[in-house]
């Protein structure tokens, strides 16, 4: 996508084909600053600390974060300490051991003279395949639209709620959930996105808003409280985001306050969509609530906010009284029931094991 007219991603590789660079995601909206890439130990703190983050990026920050382990030390050795390094940044999202698993199980075989160029290649790979996974998303997602948009009178703008951030900044390019509200806005279809601001890290507000805009798709942020109240009163048509992990039944993982939208919309019949790539289905797990390790982050988060002050400077300012204690479970599971449609790169779904395998047979347990 493009940021003032020049087109991005949100990971690359230099000319000297060594360095990654990512976008610090940190500093949005304030700030558009890039940052370098030297070794798995950057990788990891990138990940860790959310200068990269989204299910698909940190997925693919990992496999670069791989090649990076490698162009330094092709030895088996190493190869175990980057995957183990990795795989422990951050537990939720399942593409990040997809892309170890496939970085290692490619690279594993190979003499260790042959690795490097295999990792890049292989990085360079995973990240083209997600921009075009997130834009097929985005064209099966787009029929859905169209179908809402038909219900109501010819020309309405359609209302669009969306939680966290699953745009172009989650992923490589295009993105998860904005992905078909993007090309529903290219369509020239009129639609207009409530942002849920997402507390306490602020994705919506400070990512998806920032994306949105610089795209020119009509937005408003909204207090994470507000979307029952607008479904309420017929103020959204349809609900859509992202996923960190999808069981192979269809319960959905993502950004905490993800189940009380759903919730909401069941409650409102206000359909409710996940877009998704095949890497964030989990085929090993069931049952979502029981088997997805939900990330525990820093009550930080909660004690304190960060923003411009009104002189221009950054600032971080504490929001709690003092010796309160704040809690920070950082994702939620919705239960397969409370999902209309799982919007994947293959086409659109039921949120079951059904509907699942009706779109990656290879995946049924006989095959
Ligand atoms: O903690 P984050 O910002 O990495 O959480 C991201 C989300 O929950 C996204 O909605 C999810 O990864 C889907 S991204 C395409």
């Amino acid at each position: 996508m493009k940021v003032d007219g020049k087109p991005y991603r949100t990971i690359w590789l230099t000319p000297n084909g060594t360095t990654v660079q990512v976008i610090d995601q940190t500093l949005l909206p304030h700030d558009f600053v890039v940052r370098d890439l030297d070794t798995v130990e950057d990788a990891e703190l990138a990940i860790r600390t959310m200068i990269v983050r989204g299910a698909p990026l940190i997925g693919a920050a990992a496999a670069y974060g791989m090649a990076l382990a490698i162009a330094e030390d092709p030895s088996d050795a190493m190869l175990e300490r980057a995957y183990t390094l990795l795989l422990e940044s951050r537990p939720t999202a399942v593409n990040l051991r997809w892309a170890l698993d496939d970085m290692r199980a490619l690279l594993s075989p190979l003499p260790p003279a042959k690795r490097r160029d295999a990792a890049y290649r292989r990085a360079d790979e995973i990240c083209d395949e997600d921009v075009e996974i997130c834009r097929r998303i985005g064209q099966h997602g787009l029929v859905e639209i169209r179908r809402i948009a038909a219900r109501k009178p010819s020309g309405a703008t359609i209302n669009a709620l969306t939680h966290c951030n699953a745009g172009w900044l989650a992923t490589v390019d295009w993105g998860t959930a904005l992905s078909p509200i993007y090309q529903a806005h290219d369509a020239g279809i009129p639609i207009h996105v409530w942002v849920d601001e997402t507390r306490p890290r602020n994705q919506g507000a400070s990512l998806t808003a920032w994306e949105l805009g610089k795209h020119g798709v009509p937005h408003t942020v909204i207090a994470d409280n507000a979307g029952g109240h607008l479904m309420q009163h017929g103020k959204v048509d349809f609900c859509v985001v992202g996923s960190d992990r999808t069981t192979r039944r269809g319960d959905v993982c993502n950004k905490i306050g993800t189940y009380l939208k759903a919730l909401a919309a069941h409650d409102n019949g206000v359909p409710f969509y996940v877009g998704l790539p095949y890497p964030t289905i989990d085929w090993t797990i069931e049952d979502g609530h029981r088997d997805i390790p939900i990330e525990e982050r820093s009550a930080r988060e909660l004690s304190h906010m960060m923003g411009r002050t009104e002189s221009g400077e950054m600032a971080t300012v504490a929001v709690l009284p003092g010796g309160s204690p704040a809690a920070n479970p950082a994702f939620d599971v919705t239960p397969a029931r409370l999902v209309t449609g799982l919007i994947t790169e293959r086409g659109v779904c039921a949120a079951s094991e059904a509907g699942l395998l009706s779109l990656y047979p290879e995946q049924s347990k006989a095959a």
